[in-house]
Parts: structure tokens; sequence; C-alpha cells
């Protein structure tokens, strides 16, 4: 048996120079020297030869081999040169704008809740997270909210149609101060949480009111815990998350306390900050009163430590609790809380 080198070599040279993509040109290679190529069967074929013939066609075989694989290297390369310079019809062209692929952001709900987390962090509060799905108890009896109580209404929200649970019936808590009972239930004084968290109201929606929004609650229970903490850390709080704002440029937030009524903390007070926007003078943001209201505060109840069965003789707390989308709409110059809700991304992307 023997095989027509000068052919196959020609055959071969022809088939390459005919190639114009990547792919064919591996089946060629794989034609003539894969394992199963044409070159490997010529090799094996070789046995069959006199002893005399075996060693020149084997040495023929040899080269040709050689030159194939060198010319499928030459090829190669020149194909890959194609795709870079973009000559070649069929090929991409280099200078086309790419696919890009567009990146999401945070929520600029969920931008102010990590910042105002990461300032108590920094303080040494720890983050705690509670259920949506609250008791009636832990939403109203346990914070000193008796089932009869005017304040019941204030804090209003929607019960859920399902059986009671021990006896408690279920609904979406109003506020994030139910976690001040869950928390305080499994762990012993000192300690110092907040709880960032989405809370439920059955509010007609418009341009300052949903029925759904989020709040942070913090509070902090010690021996000796005073009024004068709470001011304290609310203050440096406030300089932080206003005074680095656009609108709050730098300047030295000042704060009131203005007293007030929440069932679970006595003494309470209201909390405002001088206008960031008009710095007191009054404008239609803060209503003319040069004044806007941040968040609400005050000492724990004595009541509600004896629902969590804490000794009220011996330790003292403060709590506080703002909602985040009226931080956030100071914070960043925001006008309609709906804007929040509505995914519109030409809003979203701004943050
Ligand atoms: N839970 C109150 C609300 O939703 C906010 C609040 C006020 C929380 C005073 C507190 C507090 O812990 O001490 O309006």
């Amino acid at each position: 048996m023997s095989f027509d080198l000068a052919k196959l070599e020609a055959d071969a040279t022809a088939e390459v120079q005919e190639i114009k993509d990547l792919e064919s040109l591996e089946a060629l290679r794989v034609k003539y020297l894969g394992r199963r190529g044409i070159i490997s069967e010529a090799i094996s074929g070789l046995s069959q030869l006199s002893a005399e013939e075996r060693p020149r066609q084997g040495a023929q075989l040899n080269n040709l081999k050689n030159t194939l694989n060198d010319l499928i290297q030459k090829k190669t390369e020149e194909l890959k040169n194609t795709l870079v310079t973009g000559t070649a019809k069929d090929l991409f062209d280099i200078t086309m704008p790419g696919v890009s692929q567009d990146l999401g952001n945070i929520h600029p709900i969920t931008l102010v809740i990590d910042e105002i987390c990461s300032i108590f962090v920094s303080m040494g509060f720890h983050i705690v997270e509670g259920p949506e799905i609250e008791t009636e108890f832990n939403n109203f009896s346990a914070l000193n909210i008796p089932l009869e109580h005017p304040s019941r209404d204030v804090f209003d929200t929607f019960y859920i149609n399902s059986p009671a649970v021990d006896g408690q019936k279920l609904l979406l808590r109003s506020h994030t101060s139910p976690v001040q009972i869950r928390a305080m239930k499994i762990r012993k004084p000192p300690l110092a949480i907040i709880v960032p968290g989405k809370v439920f109201r059955p509010d007609a929606v418009d341009a300052s009111h949903s029925f759904m929004f989020h709040q942070i609650e913090g509070f902090l229970v010690d021996k000796e815990v005073r009024f004068s903490d709470l001011k304290g850390l609310l203050y440096l709080f406030a300089q932080q998350v206003f005074s680095a704002t656009k609108i709050g440029g730098g300047q030295d937030i000042k704060m009131r306390f203005r007293p007030h009524f929440f069932p679970f903390t006595e003494p309470s007070a209201e909390v405002d900050i001088c206008c960031i926007i008009c710095k007191g003078e009054g404008c239609s943001v803060c209503g003319r009163k040069g004044w806007l209201e941040i968040l609400g505060a005050g000492m724990i109840h004595p009541n509600v430590f004896k629902a969590v069965g804490y000794d009220p003789k011996k330790f003292t707390g403060l709590a506080f609790g703002m909602g985040i989308e009226r931080i956030a709409m100071l914070k960043y110059g925001i006008n309609d809380i709906r804007l929040f809700f509505e995914n519109d991304l030409r809003f979203l992307k701004q943050f």
C-alpha cells in the first residue's frame, strides 16, 4: 500500500487556502492530523510495506505531517489577525458599540436605612429585625397601649383574617416598636438595638402618606440611662445624617425636643431639627415654622419593662422611632412619598 503523498499535500494545501473561519480550520486539522485522520491512517498502513520501503515512506509521511501542521498554524494566525482587524466581511466589526450591561443601583430607602444603621452601629448598637406580621399584644398591649385606649387609633393597622395565635389576633405591625418587646424578652440589659423595617397603616395614599412605609426604631436599656443620653445620642445622629447632605451643607444642625405623648415612653418628645432648607427662616418645606419634625422619642415606660419582665426600679431606657421616607425626603429634597414606590427608573437612577 502506498500513498500519493504529493497529491495529499496539494489537496490539503488547497483546502487550507479555502478556509474562512477557525471552526472549519479545526475540522480540517482533525481530517488530516486527527487520531483517525488521513495521516494517522497512512502511518498505521506502513506496517504492510516492505522493510526497505517502510522507512522511506515513514520519513516522507512525517515530513508531510510537519508541513501540514505548519500550514494550519499559519492559517490560524492569519484568521485571528483578520478577526482583530475586522477586514473579513463575515466577521464582526470591532468598531461597533458593545452590548453594555446595565448595572442596577441601590434604592434610596435602602441607602438611607444603611446610612442610619451604620451611624448607630458605630455607636455600639446592634441591628435586629422583627416580623411584619405581629401579635396584637406586641404591637399594642405590651407597649402600654391598652385595648380601649384612644392612642390605638394613631397606631391603627390592618388586621389579618386568620384564627388567633395563643389567644392573640394577628395584624400587620403599624410601627417597629413591637421589636422592643421581642428583643427585650430574649435579652438582658445592657442592650442597644436598632430595628429597621416595613410598617403598615390604613392611610389614604397622597404626597406624604402611604399605607406601607419604613421606620427605624432604636432603644437602649441599662442602669441609669438618662434623658440627657437620649439628647446627646440624637444630636450626634442628626449631625451625621443631615450635615453631610448637599442640602445640609456641613451646617451645625440645631435640634429641639417638644413635649409629646407616646404611651410607651414617659417623658416623651417629638424631635425637630432646624429647617435645613431655609435655616429656620420659614419656607414651604417646613410650613413656615422653621423646624422639621424628624422623630419621636422618650424614656421607656415602666409598664413596657414590666411586660418583658425587666425590673423598672433597676433599669431605665431610652427609645426613639423615625420614618425613613421622611428622612430620605428631607435629605434628598423629594416632595412626594409615592416616588419611592412607583419604580420609575428616571427617579431611581438618580441615587
Ligand atoms: N412608634 C412611634 C410611631 O410609629 C415612633 C416612636 C416614638 C418610637 C417614640 C419610639 C418612641 O420608640 O420612643 O410613631
